[in-house]
């Protein structure tokens, strides 16, 4: 048998605390705690515990050298079971799923950690509300009890006299909006948003002012927001709720046409799968529109390959296509919202994307926002909630 390992493996020894009342009944501290070597491997769906011998083994392989193992030999019998889980690739099975998983690994050019990183952030079936209420961290005087005292909201560096106050700068129209930019948790049902408003927010979002060609196929794409090698990796699908004209459901944005694509979908797109994708968080449920930002992480990493910063320009990007949603909601009347605490898996089988050069970074929305307000917004100037009279 031929074998060579998986592309990118990281082996990580894992410590597991577990309370134990005997322990403790013996004299101890009542945590029993357990090592165990877990193997990291990006094109694998999980975690895999490996036992000494077979991760030492695995330590000594080449991801790129294909070795011969005798038949019957030890090593076969080690190998097998690795081969099986994807740890290893068989030359004589190089077109199993996770065989060719590994291989498309190989092609998009992930810097290892960022692989890992990525693979195994992902979750699938969180209610992220549930897990804040166990951790008893729900409301900002939980937090305070359960956390402790927190590090302090600005550092003070305390260098005497060197410090300069600045002038206050009187504020203009771009403060103002600024200023109304209040994260919404409250969204209006009842009120549908119109097409024309809903094809401006991701026209000023997502949308290309311009292209340009450089060649035969290297094209790039202006856009309102700032990129990485201006290569523009992120996609902005839509679960449309309640836009005028439109029927609800999955769709794609091409930003380079200004054009809505609707997808097809094995699973009905009701407020089940808006809950399940914003991991329960209900106060985002009823967003008129979510966009689920989505990089095709092989754009950058074409130019940037395993690069140590790549990962994190493309995250860094969806911050930006987000603030500008903010912005253009706010601009438009309407509230909007980030959120990081999602379902990524669910969100990938319903889109159906290749896991291995394309992923989910966060969910946005936006919509009108609701008469009153049931979930907490964080508006303490009462900016949006108890407007000063004009
Ligand atoms: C990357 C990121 C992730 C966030 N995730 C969540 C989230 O999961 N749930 C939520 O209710 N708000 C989320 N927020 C919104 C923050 O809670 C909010 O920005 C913060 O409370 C400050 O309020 P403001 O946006 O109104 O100024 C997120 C914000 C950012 C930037």
């Amino acid at each position: 048998m031929l074998i060579r390992r998986c592309a990118v493996l990281l082996l990580e020894p894992r410590e597991e605390t577990q309370f134990h009342l005997e322990q403790l009944l013996r004299g101890g501290d009542g945590l029993v705690r357990t090592l165990r070597c877990m193997a990291l491997a990006p094109h694998l769906e999980a975690p895999i515990e490996l036992d000494q011998e077979a991760s030492a083994w695995l330590a000594t392989l080449s991801p790129n050298v294909w070795i011969r193992l005798e038949p019957g030999s030890h090593q076969e019998e080690l190998a097998l079971p690795l081969v099986q889980a994807g740890l290893l690739v068989s030359k004589d099975d190089d077109d199993s799923d996770l065989a060719r998983r590994d291989t498309r690994l190989r092609t998009v050019y992930w810097h290892p950690l960022a692989a890992v990183m990525h693979a195994f952030s992902r979750w699938d079936g969180v209610d992220a509300v549930r897990n804040m209420q166990e951790s008893e961290t729900e409301t900002a005087e939980q937090m305070r009890q359960t956390l402790g005292e927190p590090p302090p909201e600005a550092k003070v560096m305390s260098l005497k006299g060197a410090s300069t106050v600045l002038p206050e700068v009187d504020g203009n129209a771009f403060d103002a909006l600024l200023s109304r930019r209040v994260t919404c948790r409250n969204f209006d049902p009842m009120r549908p948003v119109p097409l024309n408003m809903f094809a401006q927010m991701l026209q000023r979002t997502f949308g290309s002012r311009t292209r340009f060609k450089v060649g035969e196929d290297l094209v790039f794409l202006k856009k309102n927001v700032p990129s990485g090698g201006g290569l523009h990796p992120i996609e902005a699908y839509l679960v449309v709720q309640n836009v005028e004209g439109l029927d609800p459901g999955l769709y794609h944005y091409r930003g380079d046409t200004h054009e809505l694509e609707r997808l097809p979908s094995d699973v009905a797109i009701d407020r089940d799968f808006v809950m399940e994708l914003v991991g329960q968080q209900h106060w985002f449920a009823d967003a008129h529109v979510l966009v689920v930002l989505a990089p095709r992480f092989e754009r950058t990493f074409w130019k940037y390959r395993q690069h140590a910063k790549s990962y994190r320009v493309v995250a860094m990007e969806a911050g930006h296509l987000s603030q500008t949603l903010y912005l253009a909601a706010t601009d438009a009347g309407l509230g909007a919202f980030i959120t990081a605490a999602i379902n990524e898996k669910h969100a990938e089988r319903a889109l159906k994307l290749d896991t291995i050069a394309e992923g989910v970074l966060a969910v946005c929305g936006f919509g009108w926002r609701a008469g009153s307000m049931t979930t907490t917004e964080l508006d303490p100037a009462g900016v949006i909630w108890h407007p000063a009279p004009a």
